[in-house]
């Protein structure tokens, strides 16, 4: 196992967050809010954040032994370096705070659609998916730190994706679908051993990530991937190949 650099304090594991969950009664009032703003779309191209305002998603679960966090690690080094005032938000998909996507957020999806008012769980539930959405939505810039699971990203990244992508807040039902978040770019580390059913080839190959980025909006995408096999001989390279392939990706973002 090659010795790679020890994460900073600042951001091991991607642990915290730096917002607090709302209480309940915060939230019914929000989601009657959104629900009555909800007919058509809102416009979310311009929410008002910095230029430079950035959203670290973290899809390991592994913390410190994590390859993915401690390139994101090398990527914002150098990124806060060319972005002084910059500010950056951390939402780690293991923390707890990502709600599921289950039988009533669907159903209150539904009714959304449908143009009917919520109430009850329905309510809540839409509450908790507009919120995640808001908290997405809030940036213009986003890393998100992706290990290869099983040829694919890890199901927590999936859930993050079917909550966030509701009609009437990432994209237009009555558009074509068009997405919403327009104005923003992402970058996306990926890491992988490079085994399973469509290992990585060390090549920046689209994912479903990078498509649905690109259908949310987004008009840049742009890509590290490391094959990373830690028995290989090269293994210590490739890192550090890696780690200079992020950092001028920070530098220039
Ligand atoms: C559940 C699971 C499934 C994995 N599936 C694959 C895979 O299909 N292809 C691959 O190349 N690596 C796979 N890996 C290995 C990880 O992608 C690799 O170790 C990666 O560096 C982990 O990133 P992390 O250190 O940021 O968690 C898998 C690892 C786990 C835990």
């Amino acid at each position: 196992m090659p010795a790679y650099p020890r994460r900073s304090s600042r951001t091991v594991g991607g642990q915290h967050t730096d917002r607090e969950n709302p209480d309940g009664g915060g939230r019914a009032k929000q989601a009657k809010a959104v629900i009555d703003g909800n007919r058509l779309h809102r416009d979310v191209t311009d929410t008002g954040c910095a230029m430079d305002s950035l959203l670290h998603v973290v899809c390991s679960p592994r913390a410190t032994a994590s390859l993915s966090l401690a390139l994101a690690d090398v990527f914002l080094d150098a990124y806060r370096e060319a972005h002084p005032t910059a500010v950056v938000d951390t939402f780690n998909l293991w923390d707890g705070t990502l709600p599921a996507f289950g039988p009533t957020a669907v159903g209150a999806r539904a009714g959304i659609l449908a143009g009917q008012e919520l109430g009850g769980p329905q309510e809540e539930a839409w509450a908790a998916v507009t919120e995640t959405f808001e908290r997405f939505a809030a940036h213009r810039h986003y890393l998100f730190s992706v290990p290869v699971w099983n040829g694919d990203m890890p199901y927590v990244l999936k859930q993050f994706i079917d909550v966030v992508s509701q009609p009437g807040l990432l994209y237009r039902p009555d558009d074509a679908a068009r997405g919403l978040l327009t104005q923003r770019k992402a970058a996306i580390i990926r890491t992988g051993s490079g085994y399973g059913p469509t290992p990585p080839d060390g090549t920046s190959s689209p994912t479903g990530l990078e498509a649905w980025l690109r259908w949310s909006g987004m008009e840049e995408v742009r890509q590290v991937l490391l094959r990373h096999d830690p028995a290989a001989p090269e293994a210590a390279l490739s890192y550090r190949l890696a780690e200079n392939h992020v950092r001028e990706l920070g530098s220039t973002f």
